[in-house]
Protein backbone atom coordinates (compact mmCIF):
# COMPACT_ATOMS: atom_id res chain seq x y z
CA UNK A 1 0.00 0.00 0.00
CA UNK A 2 1.84 3.22 -0.79
CA UNK A 3 1.11 6.63 0.66
CA UNK A 4 -1.75 8.77 -0.75
CA UNK A 5 -0.11 12.11 -2.05
CA UNK A 6 -1.88 15.18 -3.05
CA UNK A 7 -1.41 15.72 -6.82
CA UNK A 8 -1.80 18.92 -9.14
CA UNK A 9 -1.98 18.39 -12.87
CA UNK A 10 -1.04 21.90 -14.97
CA UNK A 11 -1.69 21.74 -18.13
CA UNK A 12 -5.19 19.38 -19.09
CA UNK A 13 -4.73 18.02 -22.96
CA UNK A 14 -3.47 15.20 -24.87
CA UNK A 15 -0.77 14.16 -22.73
CA UNK A 16 -2.08 15.93 -19.33
CA UNK A 17 -5.19 13.33 -20.44
CA UNK A 18 -2.54 9.99 -19.82
CA UNK A 19 -0.73 11.07 -16.75
CA UNK A 20 -4.27 12.09 -14.50
CA UNK A 21 -6.05 9.18 -16.32
CA UNK A 22 -3.55 6.23 -14.98
CA UNK A 23 -3.27 8.01 -11.48
CA UNK A 24 -7.01 8.06 -10.98
CA UNK A 25 -7.75 4.70 -12.53
CA UNK A 26 -5.47 3.19 -9.84
CA UNK A 27 -6.44 5.34 -7.16
CA UNK A 28 -3.71 6.36 -5.73
CA UNK A 29 -3.58 10.14 -5.01
CA UNK A 30 -5.74 12.84 -4.11
CA UNK A 31 -6.21 14.96 -6.97
CA UNK A 32 -6.14 18.20 -5.79
CA UNK A 33 -6.56 20.61 -8.57
CA UNK A 34 -6.58 19.98 -12.32
CA UNK A 35 -5.17 23.40 -13.90
CA UNK A 36 -5.66 24.51 -17.48
CA UNK A 37 -5.42 28.33 -18.84
CA UNK A 38 -8.35 27.27 -20.79
CA UNK A 39 -10.90 27.54 -17.68
CA UNK A 40 -13.48 24.85 -19.73
CA UNK A 41 -10.93 22.29 -20.29
CA UNK A 42 -9.70 22.68 -16.35
CA UNK A 43 -13.56 22.08 -15.35
CA UNK A 44 -13.71 19.16 -17.79
CA UNK A 45 -11.38 17.33 -16.33
CA UNK A 46 -11.42 17.94 -12.62
CA UNK A 47 -15.42 16.59 -13.43
CA UNK A 48 -14.12 13.32 -15.19
CA UNK A 49 -11.20 12.81 -12.64
CA UNK A 50 -12.88 13.98 -9.23
CA UNK A 51 -10.61 16.72 -8.69
CA UNK A 52 -11.37 18.84 -5.52
CA UNK A 53 -11.04 21.80 -7.16
CA UNK A 54 -10.22 23.50 -10.87
CA UNK A 55 -8.93 26.42 -11.71
CA UNK A 56 -6.60 29.12 -14.70
CA UNK A 57 -3.99 29.39 -12.31
CA UNK A 58 -1.44 27.13 -11.23
CA UNK A 59 0.15 29.34 -8.95
CA UNK A 60 -2.52 29.55 -5.75
CA UNK A 61 -1.76 25.74 -5.27
CA UNK A 62 1.63 26.05 -4.81
CA UNK A 63 0.91 27.61 -1.45
CA UNK A 64 -1.25 24.48 -0.28
CA UNK A 65 0.85 22.03 1.93
CA UNK A 66 -1.49 19.23 1.09
CA UNK A 67 0.13 19.36 -2.65
CA UNK A 68 3.17 17.23 -2.93
CA UNK A 69 3.33 16.41 -6.54
CA UNK A 70 2.84 18.64 -9.55
CA UNK A 71 2.26 17.46 -12.86
CA UNK A 72 3.48 20.17 -15.94
CA UNK A 73 1.51 18.83 -18.83
CA UNK A 74 1.76 22.41 -20.59
CA UNK A 75 3.48 23.46 -23.87
CA UNK A 76 7.10 23.49 -23.98
CA UNK A 77 7.95 27.20 -23.68
CA UNK A 78 6.12 27.22 -19.71
CA UNK A 79 8.01 23.95 -18.62
CA UNK A 80 11.22 25.77 -17.06
CA UNK A 81 8.98 28.80 -15.94
CA UNK A 82 6.43 26.10 -13.65
CA UNK A 83 9.39 24.46 -12.98
CA UNK A 84 11.14 26.56 -10.93
CA UNK A 85 7.74 27.76 -9.03
CA UNK A 86 7.03 24.42 -7.91
CA UNK A 87 10.84 23.72 -6.40
CA UNK A 88 10.58 27.14 -4.68
CA UNK A 89 7.69 25.63 -3.20
CA UNK A 90 9.11 22.79 -1.98
CA UNK A 91 6.91 20.40 -4.77
CA UNK A 92 8.03 17.28 -6.24
CA UNK A 93 7.36 17.06 -10.09
CA UNK A 94 6.64 14.79 -13.11
CA UNK A 95 7.87 17.47 -16.13
CA UNK A 96 6.79 16.64 -19.61
CA UNK A 97 9.44 16.82 -22.13
CA UNK A 98 11.52 18.91 -23.84
CA UNK A 99 12.36 20.89 -20.45
CA UNK A 100 12.48 24.03 -21.96
CA UNK A 101 12.72 25.53 -25.74
CA UNK A 102 16.80 26.95 -25.55
CA UNK A 103 19.87 25.61 -24.23
CA UNK A 104 20.52 28.18 -21.43
CA UNK A 105 16.86 27.57 -19.85
CA UNK A 106 17.71 23.90 -20.07
CA UNK A 107 21.11 24.35 -18.23
CA UNK A 108 19.35 26.09 -15.84
CA UNK A 109 16.79 23.73 -15.79
CA UNK A 110 18.86 20.87 -14.36
CA UNK A 111 20.99 23.31 -12.37
CA UNK A 112 17.97 23.68 -10.28
CA UNK A 113 17.02 20.31 -10.03
CA UNK A 114 20.61 19.27 -8.96
CA UNK A 115 20.67 21.59 -6.12
CA UNK A 116 16.78 20.83 -5.20
CA UNK A 117 15.42 18.68 -2.36
CA UNK A 118 12.78 17.99 -4.38
CA UNK A 119 12.62 14.93 -6.80
CA UNK A 120 11.89 15.87 -10.67
CA UNK A 121 11.16 12.97 -13.18
CA UNK A 122 10.77 14.43 -17.04
CA UNK A 123 9.01 12.42 -19.07
CA UNK A 124 11.18 10.69 -21.09
CA UNK A 125 8.58 7.96 -20.81
CA UNK A 126 10.32 5.07 -23.38
CA UNK A 127 12.65 4.46 -20.25
CA UNK A 128 9.43 3.12 -18.94
CA UNK A 129 8.95 1.23 -21.82
CA UNK A 130 8.76 -2.57 -20.90
CA UNK A 131 9.75 -3.23 -25.05
CA UNK A 132 12.51 -1.12 -25.18
CA UNK A 133 13.51 -2.35 -21.34
CA UNK A 134 13.60 -5.73 -23.14
CA UNK A 135 15.44 -4.47 -26.20
CA UNK A 136 17.83 -2.80 -24.18
CA UNK A 137 18.52 -5.82 -22.07
CA UNK A 138 18.68 -8.36 -25.25
CA UNK A 139 21.66 -5.86 -26.48
CA UNK A 140 23.60 -6.03 -22.96
CA UNK A 141 23.11 -9.63 -23.33
CA UNK A 142 25.44 -9.34 -26.13
CA UNK A 143 22.75 -10.95 -28.55
CA UNK A 144 23.08 -9.06 -32.06
CA UNK A 145 26.44 -8.36 -31.38
CA UNK A 146 28.25 -5.01 -30.87
CA UNK A 147 25.54 -1.78 -31.26
CA UNK A 148 26.29 -0.47 -34.86
CA UNK A 149 23.16 1.26 -35.87
CA UNK A 150 20.35 2.36 -34.72
CA UNK A 151 17.04 3.67 -37.18
CA UNK A 152 14.50 5.54 -35.79
CA UNK A 153 11.34 6.74 -37.41
CA UNK A 154 8.51 8.53 -35.54
CA UNK A 155 6.41 10.53 -38.03
CA UNK A 156 2.65 11.44 -37.56
CA UNK A 157 0.18 12.06 -40.66
CA UNK A 158 -1.97 14.90 -38.90
CA UNK A 159 -5.31 13.66 -38.28
CA UNK A 160 -4.92 10.40 -36.69
CA UNK A 161 -6.20 9.76 -33.49
CA UNK A 162 -4.95 12.58 -30.70
CA UNK A 163 -2.84 14.33 -33.51
CA UNK A 164 -4.92 16.88 -35.00
CA UNK A 165 -3.39 19.71 -37.22
CA UNK A 166 -3.97 22.48 -34.72
CA UNK A 167 -2.15 20.65 -31.81
CA UNK A 168 0.81 20.00 -34.07
CA UNK A 169 0.68 23.60 -35.03
CA UNK A 170 0.66 24.68 -31.69
CA UNK A 171 3.68 22.69 -30.36
CA UNK A 172 5.83 23.89 -33.34
CA UNK A 173 5.22 27.61 -32.17
CA UNK A 174 8.11 26.54 -29.47
CA UNK A 175 10.09 23.86 -31.34
CA UNK A 176 10.62 21.74 -34.33
CA UNK A 177 9.85 18.27 -34.34
CA UNK A 178 12.92 17.09 -33.75
CA UNK A 179 13.28 19.42 -30.39
CA UNK A 180 10.28 18.25 -29.20
CA UNK A 181 10.50 14.26 -29.91
CA UNK A 182 13.71 13.74 -30.74
CA UNK A 183 15.00 14.48 -27.18
CA UNK A 184 13.30 10.50 -26.68
CA UNK A 185 15.19 9.18 -29.36
CA UNK A 186 18.71 10.72 -28.60
CA UNK A 187 18.19 9.53 -25.37
CA UNK A 188 17.39 5.78 -26.52
CA UNK A 189 20.67 5.73 -28.46
CA UNK A 190 22.71 6.76 -25.75
CA UNK A 191 21.23 4.78 -23.40
CA UNK A 192 21.28 1.45 -25.63
CA UNK A 193 25.00 2.16 -26.59
CA UNK A 194 25.85 3.71 -23.57
CA UNK A 195 27.98 5.65 -25.16
CA UNK A 196 27.56 10.01 -25.90
CA UNK A 197 26.72 10.99 -28.87
CA UNK A 198 29.62 13.18 -30.01
CA UNK A 199 28.36 14.36 -33.65
CA UNK A 200 25.26 15.43 -35.31
CA UNK A 201 24.13 16.61 -38.71
CA UNK A 202 20.91 16.64 -40.92
CA UNK A 203 18.62 17.57 -43.32
CA UNK A 204 14.84 19.39 -43.02
CA UNK A 205 12.18 20.69 -45.16
CA UNK A 206 9.12 22.59 -44.53
CA UNK A 207 6.58 20.26 -46.23
CA UNK A 208 3.05 22.19 -45.31
CA UNK A 209 2.65 25.74 -46.27
CA UNK A 210 1.19 26.52 -42.95
CA UNK A 211 3.41 25.26 -40.69
CA UNK A 212 5.29 27.71 -38.12
CA UNK A 213 8.82 25.91 -39.14
CA UNK A 214 9.99 23.22 -40.59
CA UNK A 215 7.65 20.13 -39.86
CA UNK A 216 9.98 17.14 -41.42
CA UNK A 217 13.63 16.54 -40.27
CA UNK A 218 16.58 13.57 -40.33
CA UNK A 219 18.40 14.14 -37.66
CA UNK A 220 22.14 11.85 -38.04
CA UNK A 221 24.13 11.08 -35.03
CA UNK A 222 27.81 9.68 -34.16
CA UNK A 223 28.01 8.03 -31.16
CA UNK A 224 31.84 8.02 -29.39
CA UNK A 225 32.11 4.29 -29.68
CA UNK A 226 31.63 4.27 -33.32
CA UNK A 227 27.81 3.21 -33.24
CA UNK A 228 25.66 5.14 -35.76
CA UNK A 229 22.07 6.00 -35.80
CA UNK A 230 19.36 8.17 -37.54
CA UNK A 231 16.07 9.39 -36.13
CA UNK A 232 12.78 10.76 -38.66
CA UNK A 233 10.32 12.95 -37.69
CA UNK A 234 7.61 14.42 -39.64
CA UNK A 235 4.30 15.91 -38.52
CA UNK A 236 2.38 16.87 -41.11
CA UNK A 237 -0.43 16.71 -43.57
CA UNK A 238 1.59 15.25 -46.32
CA UNK A 239 3.19 12.79 -45.05
CA UNK A 240 2.07 9.35 -43.67
CA UNK A 241 2.38 7.87 -40.36
CA UNK A 242 5.82 5.68 -39.35
CA UNK A 243 7.21 4.06 -36.43
CA UNK A 244 9.92 1.90 -37.44
CA UNK A 245 12.40 1.27 -34.79
CA UNK A 246 15.87 -1.37 -36.11
CA UNK A 247 18.49 -2.17 -33.78
CA UNK A 248 21.52 -2.96 -35.80
CA UNK A 249 24.47 -5.37 -34.60
CA UNK A 250 27.20 -6.93 -35.58
CA UNK A 251 25.43 -10.16 -35.24
CA UNK A 252 21.92 -9.26 -35.90
CA UNK A 253 19.40 -7.27 -35.33
CA UNK A 254 16.19 -6.67 -33.63
CA UNK A 255 12.91 -4.86 -35.00
CA UNK A 256 10.59 -3.63 -32.95
CA UNK A 257 6.95 -2.86 -33.47
CA UNK A 258 4.25 -1.05 -31.24
CA UNK A 259 1.12 -2.89 -30.62
CA UNK A 260 -0.92 0.52 -32.83
CA UNK A 261 1.19 -0.09 -35.89
CA UNK A 262 0.72 -3.68 -36.77
CA UNK A 263 -1.04 -4.55 -39.63
CA UNK A 264 -1.05 -8.62 -38.41
CA UNK A 265 -4.30 -7.89 -36.44
CA UNK A 266 -2.48 -8.02 -33.08
CA UNK A 267 -2.83 -4.69 -31.54
CA UNK A 268 -2.41 -5.41 -28.07
CA UNK A 269 1.14 -6.78 -27.57
CA UNK A 270 4.20 -5.46 -29.37
CA UNK A 271 6.40 -7.58 -31.86
CA UNK A 272 10.17 -7.30 -31.00
CA UNK A 273 11.73 -9.83 -33.56
CA UNK A 274 15.53 -10.77 -33.61
CA UNK A 275 17.27 -11.91 -36.87
CA UNK A 276 20.29 -13.59 -37.83
CA UNK A 277 20.00 -14.47 -41.15
CA UNK A 278 17.18 -14.26 -43.82
CA UNK A 279 15.21 -11.19 -43.19
CA UNK A 280 11.89 -12.74 -43.80
CA UNK A 281 12.24 -15.32 -41.04
CA UNK A 282 12.76 -14.11 -37.72
CA UNK A 283 15.08 -16.26 -35.71
CA UNK A 284 13.18 -15.33 -32.51
CA UNK A 285 9.50 -13.71 -32.08
CA UNK A 286 8.19 -12.12 -28.79
CA UNK A 287 5.06 -10.80 -28.86
CA UNK A 288 5.69 -8.32 -25.72
CA UNK A 289 2.63 -6.71 -23.13
CA UNK A 290 4.19 -3.48 -22.57
CA UNK A 291 2.28 0.47 -22.46
CA UNK A 292 3.53 2.57 -24.91
CA UNK A 293 3.61 5.40 -22.75
CA UNK A 294 3.79 4.37 -19.06
CA UNK A 295 2.53 7.01 -16.92
CA UNK A 296 1.72 5.03 -14.15
CA UNK A 297 5.39 3.37 -13.90
CA UNK A 298 6.78 6.75 -13.92
CA UNK A 299 4.38 8.01 -11.20
CA UNK A 300 5.64 4.91 -9.02
CA UNK A 301 9.63 5.67 -9.89
CA UNK A 302 8.79 9.36 -9.06
CA UNK A 303 7.38 8.07 -5.54
CA UNK A 304 10.17 5.54 -5.42
CA UNK A 305 12.63 8.42 -5.61
CA UNK A 306 10.88 10.50 -2.60
CA UNK A 307 10.57 7.66 -0.45
CA UNK A 308 13.96 6.07 -0.88
CA UNK A 309 16.30 8.85 -2.62
CA UNK A 310 16.12 6.78 -5.24
CA UNK A 311 18.13 7.82 -8.64
CA UNK A 312 15.26 7.33 -11.23
CA UNK A 313 14.86 6.05 -14.28
CA UNK A 314 15.74 8.87 -16.18
CA UNK A 315 18.56 10.18 -15.22
CA UNK A 316 18.54 14.43 -15.30
CA UNK A 317 22.06 14.24 -17.44
CA UNK A 318 20.83 12.06 -19.94
CA UNK A 319 17.51 14.80 -20.04
CA UNK A 320 20.43 17.28 -20.73
CA UNK A 321 22.44 15.27 -22.99
CA UNK A 322 19.23 14.11 -24.88
CA UNK A 323 18.06 17.90 -25.44
CA UNK A 324 21.55 19.41 -26.32
CA UNK A 325 21.85 16.95 -28.86
CA UNK A 326 18.48 17.97 -30.50
CA UNK A 327 19.39 21.59 -30.48
CA UNK A 328 22.63 21.34 -31.80
CA UNK A 329 21.31 19.09 -34.57
CA UNK A 330 19.10 21.83 -35.38
CA UNK A 331 21.69 24.27 -35.49
CA UNK A 332 23.62 21.85 -37.30
CA UNK A 333 21.11 21.87 -39.91
CA UNK A 334 19.96 25.16 -40.03
CA UNK A 335 24.11 26.00 -41.03
CA UNK A 336 24.35 23.23 -43.23
CA UNK A 337 27.34 21.49 -41.59
CA UNK A 338 27.98 18.72 -39.14
CA UNK A 339 28.76 19.79 -35.84
CA UNK A 340 30.97 18.34 -32.96
CA UNK A 341 29.61 17.89 -29.41
CA UNK A 342 31.66 18.80 -26.73
CA UNK A 343 32.76 15.38 -24.08
CA UNK A 344 29.85 14.70 -21.76
CA UNK A 345 31.73 15.07 -18.92
CA UNK A 346 33.30 18.51 -19.44
CA UNK A 347 29.51 19.86 -20.61
CA UNK A 348 27.66 18.60 -17.28
CA UNK A 349 30.11 20.34 -15.31
CA UNK A 350 29.51 23.32 -16.97
CA UNK A 351 25.62 22.78 -15.85
N1 LIG B 1 6.23 12.45 -23.21
C1 LIG B 1 5.57 12.32 -24.34
O1 LIG B 1 5.58 11.28 -24.94
C2 LIG B 1 4.78 13.47 -24.88
C3 LIG B 1 3.77 13.26 -25.81
C4 LIG B 1 3.03 14.35 -26.26
C5 LIG B 1 3.33 15.64 -25.82
N2 LIG B 1 4.35 15.81 -24.94
C6 LIG B 1 4.72 17.16 -24.47
O2 LIG B 1 3.71 17.62 -23.57
C7 LIG B 1 3.53 19.03 -23.70
C8 LIG B 1 2.04 19.29 -23.97
O3 LIG B 1 1.69 18.68 -25.20
P1 LIG B 1 0.20 18.21 -25.52
O4 LIG B 1 0.31 17.39 -26.73
O5 LIG B 1 -0.44 17.64 -24.31
O6 LIG B 1 -0.46 19.62 -25.88
P2 LIG B 1 -2.00 20.01 -25.79
O7 LIG B 1 -2.19 21.19 -26.66
O8 LIG B 1 -2.87 18.82 -26.07
O9 LIG B 1 -2.22 20.40 -24.25
C9 LIG B 1 -1.53 21.42 -23.60
C10 LIG B 1 -2.49 22.05 -22.59
O10 LIG B 1 -1.74 22.91 -21.71
C11 LIG B 1 -2.52 24.09 -21.48
N3 LIG B 1 -1.61 25.15 -21.04
C12 LIG B 1 -0.64 25.76 -21.77
N4 LIG B 1 0.02 26.65 -21.01
C13 LIG B 1 -0.52 26.61 -19.78
C14 LIG B 1 -0.25 27.25 -18.54
N5 LIG B 1 0.71 28.18 -18.43
N6 LIG B 1 -1.02 26.93 -17.45
C15 LIG B 1 -1.99 26.01 -17.54
N7 LIG B 1 -2.29 25.36 -18.70
C16 LIG B 1 -1.56 25.64 -19.80
C17 LIG B 1 -3.21 24.35 -22.81
O11 LIG B 1 -4.35 25.19 -22.68
C18 LIG B 1 -3.55 22.92 -23.26
O12 LIG B 1 -4.85 22.53 -22.81
C19 LIG B 1 4.47 19.49 -24.81
O13 LIG B 1 5.63 19.99 -24.24
C20 LIG B 1 4.77 18.20 -25.58
O14 LIG B 1 6.03 18.20 -26.19
C21 LIG B 1 5.06 14.77 -24.46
Amino acid sequence: MIKTYGVVLIGCGHIGEQHIQEIYDKHEATIIATVDTNEKIAKSFASRFEAESYGTDYRPYLKDPRVEIVIIATYTDTHFAILRDCLLHGKHVICEKPIATNLDDAREFVRLVKESHCKVSVSHVLRYNRSYRKIKEMIDAGEIGELRMVRMNQSHHAGEEGHPWDRFIRLMQDCPPLIDCGVHYADVIQWFAESPIVAVSGISSKVDEDAPCDNYQVMLMELANGCRGYYEVGWSNNISSNNDKDFIGTKGHITLTMAQNRTDGINDKDRICVYYGDERKPDVIMDYDSVYKDMYGQYLNLIDMIENDAEGVVPIDAVYTSFRTVVLAYEAIKQGKRILIPDEHELLENV
